[in-house]
């Protein structure tokens, strides 16, 4: 778990770069209703609870660097035994202080009256405007009293800056701790592969393989990091299939796209593998295209190389590969050039990846591509999507998606793959499920 140690560093450092006479607010979560009166499983907000390990709704941060090293001050709900009866055990306004390291705590029905103090003699406050209307409009009404007071009596923010250039930018680089809730996350989730793989059959139904991929997430304690795409034969070419109610055929591809979520930490995997546990030759033709694209992308996971050029090496060899099967008709460079792959290689290459599984973080930079550097996290994910009806292929290819996906952490020197393990190449696919 991450330490409280390194929230309170986490805090430090974003105040560190806010500077002095700035005020800093987060919102948590809000509950949401799914029906009636029934709501979803509660998630965080991934900023808020990048600053905090706090995970109730009903919360506000506020962040005073000016203070000696910085004031963490959290608004919350203090513990009620009649709510408790209901929800279980809530933090409160001692443990916020004692066990989450806040500097002073209040309820957060006096969140309103306090913050308005607060801002006045701020020079600048930081929050996302935008996510949550009814407070920005709040916030807004503050600061335009304060323009007429403030002239007689106190100096008021003319500002509010956005908050998520600099808190968005911390949470690119992992630290140690991130990194090592990360492996575990992707250790859970590679279990939950390798079970499903190995439960495969012709006739099973990919609800049985949805439900089996819950099931391992569950008895480690973790929920899915997004909803499983369990898509058998054509349904892995639907990219955002999850229905995941259709039978399970002899002769077709299964693709699972599945990831767990660990203290927060997202893991995102796929795997594409024949439902009888051997690959046909055309399959076993494709899969090796997009195993030697995903290949060629990691080796160009490094420091010091581009974003960008991640995506092209995958590219590069997917097309190449596509054209040596007949796939695609014309010559690389043309392809490269007109970017004609795009017909079956649809999406990009990969993502950042952390407490969103697609992360915060830009891409580029003064309109340049990323430099890579160590501590960042990012999926690698080729995939090659060929529909059931393409009329433009010879039939043998229609109805084949094709996706093979690994989190990878960038270091000082190799790519450290967090997913590995699994089995990956046609032969270790098949080893698997036939042992
Ligand atoms: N599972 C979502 C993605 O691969 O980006
Ligand atoms: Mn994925
Ligand atoms: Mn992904």
């Amino acid at each position: 778990m991450i330490k409280q140690k390194e929230y309170a560093r986490r805090r430090r450092q974003l105040m560190r770069m806010a500077g002095e006479e700035s005020i800093i607010i987060l919102q948590a979560a809000p509950a949401r209703l799914r029906n009636n009166d029934v709501y979803f499983p509660y998630r965080q907000d991934s900023d808020f609870l990048y600053l905090t390990g706090f995970r109730e709704h009903d919360a506000l941060l506020v962040l005073l660097p000016e203070e000696k090293g910085g004031k963490s001050i959290l608004f919350c709900r203090d513990r009620d035994p009649e709510r408790e009866m209901w929800d279980g055990r809530m933090v409160g306004l001692e443990a916020a202080v004692s066990e989450y390291g806040m500097d002073e705590a209040y309820e957060i029905k006096e969140a309103e009256t306090r913050l308005r103090a607060m801002l006045q003699d701020m020079e600048r406050i930081y929050y996302d405007l935008g996510r949550d209307p009814m407070f920005d409009q709040r916030l807004i009404g503050w600061l335009n009293e304060f323009r007429g007071e403030a002239r007689k009596t106190f100096h008021a923010p003319e500002e509010i800056h956005a908050l998520d250039h600099m808190l968005h930018d911390m949470r690119v680089y992992k630290s140690r701790e991130e990194l090592s809730a990360m492996r575990r996350s992707a250790k859970v989730a590679i279990e939950a592969h390798e079970i499903a793989m190995q439960i495969c059959e012709p006739g099973l139904n990919e609800a049985d393989v949805h439900a089996s991929l819950l099931h391992t997430f569950t008895r480690h304690q973790c929920e899915p990091s997004y909803l499983p795409i369990v898509g058998g034969g054509a349904n892995a070419c639907v990219l955002h299939y999850i229905s995941n109610k259709d039978v399970l055929n002899d002769g077709d591809l299964l693709l699972i796209d599945a990831g767990a979520e660990y203290d927060g930490y997202a893991s995102d995997i796929t795997r594409t593998f024949p439902v009888n546990g051997k690959f046909s030759s055309e399959q076993r033709a494709l899969y090796d295209v997009v195993l030697a694209a995903q290949a060629a992308a990691i080796g160009k996971a490094r420091s010091g190389e581009q974003w960008q050029d991640v995506h092209d090496a995958a590219i590069h060899v997917a097309t190449e590969g596509m054209i040596d099967l007949g796939i695609l008709k014309g010559s690389l460079e043309d392809h490269l050039e007109s970017k004609g792959y795009k017909q079956f290689y649809i999406h990009n290459t990969g993502h950042w990846l952390g407490l969103d599984v697609h992360d915060v973080g830009e891409y580029t930079i003064d309109g340049h591509s990323r430099e890579l550097e160590p501590g960042m996290v990012m999926t690698i994910e080729p995939g090659i999507y060929i529909g059931p009806e393409e009329q433009s292929v010879d039939e043998c290819w229609r109805g084949i998606g094709i996706r093979i996906e690994d989190n990878i952490a960038i270091t000082p020197d190799e790519p450290r793959i967090l997913t590995d393990g699994l089995a990956r190449s046609a032969e270790e696919v098949e080893a698997l499920m036939a042992g």
